[in-house]
């Protein structure tokens, strides 16, 4: 398994580790029946010796909080690791160990508190108020793409807002972010150009986020760069090459997973119209409303993949240091062992919490923005008549990210 998500690997992904064919239409379009079959045969499965994939809700949780459990030297996760031009490894934190991990975890989620992500939300409203009027700006009868219009514009002006960007440099942020989007999966999934489109995102991204590091040090401004510009001069917590790569891990975790989840909630509530009612009538319970959301029909498919770091288990079954596990959360999220009736969207739930957004030591930093952009515009369009416009909307092809490409709905005033 030496190759493995190498770029010149030999090694047939799709063929010898997963146990159903990522790019099969059928599996697009639901890979729910798929991951059923999967974790009825074993919640962990072993496909290939020394590789593990695991569809069990007890199971990935149980490995995401196992210690034993991390990614080592990056075998696993080599696509995601590079170089700065100084030859130093540029390795963002979701994929480090102990105890860089947790140093730069903690400096990250201090900078990211409550606090600042609560800001945030007179300014998503406004967003989400403007975007939906401009949506609605033309004929009633013409569709209008949800996808373009809010779910993409919303976390994007957001986060990008967030790290302090100024304004005109924003449509830079959409194009650096849809090639690292779809960089998140394993090399296997891209084709050349894709892999080079990333490349190319990854040195423009990580030169602008240096350059703006240096003018917020010259002159610091209320936002995320500044505050771990702060921590970045004292020299010992954080070094230049960390806070680009912690920078760019933030827009590549944020910004497409949070547009999915607006997307695939949407679509879920507009195919269970009683749903959608239950949720206009109980306005108060949209943080419940989104969790569901988040566990039918997860935008983050899989939290990756783990190295076992010394030997270890999984549930009753021994693993070996060096073996590797697949963790697909979205699986999990529909494991009738912790979810009864786990295929029927039931927003009035009081659900086990998902692992939507992970859990342990990497459990997502982001996860109060995250709900917060969702609960913002799900209750914008509570407010709204929308109506799915066709059937089959194109979807994104991706492993990691489950979504839409395009969402055409009809959008009127109620
Ligand atoms: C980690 C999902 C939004 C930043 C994770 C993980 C998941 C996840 C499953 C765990 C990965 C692992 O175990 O290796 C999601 C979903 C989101 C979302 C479903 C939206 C609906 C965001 C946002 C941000 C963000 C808005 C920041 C702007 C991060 C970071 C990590 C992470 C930095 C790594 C944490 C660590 O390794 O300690 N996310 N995420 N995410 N997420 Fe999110």
């Amino acid at each position: 398994v030496g190759d493995i998500d190498t770029p010149s690997g030999e090694f047939d992904f799709a063929a010898n580790l997963l146990p159903f064919d990522p790019l099969d239409p059928a599996f697009q379009a639901d890979p729910y029946p798929f991951f059923r079959l999967v974790r009825e045969t074993a919640p962990a499965l072993c496909t290939q010796p020394g590789m593990w994939v695991v569809t069990g809700f007890r199971e990935c949780s149980a490995v995401l909080r196992n210690p034993k459990f991390g990614h080592g030297d990056g075998r696993l996760v080599a696509s995601q690791i590079t170089h700065d031009a100084e030859g130093n490894v540029v390795r963002p934190f979701v994929f480090m160990d102990p105890p860089d991990h947790t140093r730069i975890r903690s400096l990250v989620t201090k900078a990211f508190s409550a606090r600042m992500v609560e800001r945030l939300r007179p300014t998503a409203e406004r967003l989400v108020g403007e975007l939906l009027a401009a949506a609605m700006s033309g004929p009633a009868d013409e569709p209008v793409d949800l996808m373009a219009e809010l779910a993409f514009a919303l976390p994007s002006n957001l986060i990008s807002e967030l790290l302090g960007m100024p304004p005109q440099d924003k449509p830079l942020f959409e194009q650096w972010s849809s090639a690292l989007g779809r960089g998140l999966d394993p090399d296997f999934m891209l084709s050349p150009e894709e892999m080079q489109r990333r490349d190319q995102a990854r040195t423009e991204f990580d030169g602008y986020f240096a350059e703006l590091a240096r003018r917020r040090r010259a002159e610091p401004a209320d936002d995320l760069v500044s505050a771990l510009v702060a921590v970045e001069e004292d020299g010992r917590n954080l070094s230049m090459s960390e806070l680009v790569s912690t920078c760019r891990l933030l827009l590549s975790a944020g910004y497409l997973s949070t547009a999915h989840l607006i997307g695939n909630g949407v679509n879920a509530l507009l195919r269970h119209p009683e749903q959608f009612e239950w949720f206009r009538a109980h306005p108060d319970q949209v943080a419940g409303v989104v969790e569901e959301l988040l566990r039918y029909d997860s935008p983050v498919q899989t939290a990756g993949m783990r190295t076992a770091l010394q030997d270890t288990e999984i549930g009753d079954q021994p693993v070996s240091a060096g073996e590797g596990a697949m963790l697909l959360v979205g699986a999990a999220n529909r494991d009738p062992a912790a979810f009864p009736d786990p295929d029927r969207l039931d927003v009035s739930r009081k659900p086990e919490r998902n692992l939507g957004f992970g859990i342990g030591a990497h459990f997502c930093v982001g996860a109060p923005l995250a709900r917060l952009t969702t609960q913002v515009a799900l209750t914008a369009l509570a407010g709204l008549r929308v109506e799915l416009a066709t059937d089959d909307a194109p979807r994104i092809n991706n492993l990691v990210l489950r979504g839409f490409a395009e969402l055409p709905v009809f959008l009127r005033a109620a």
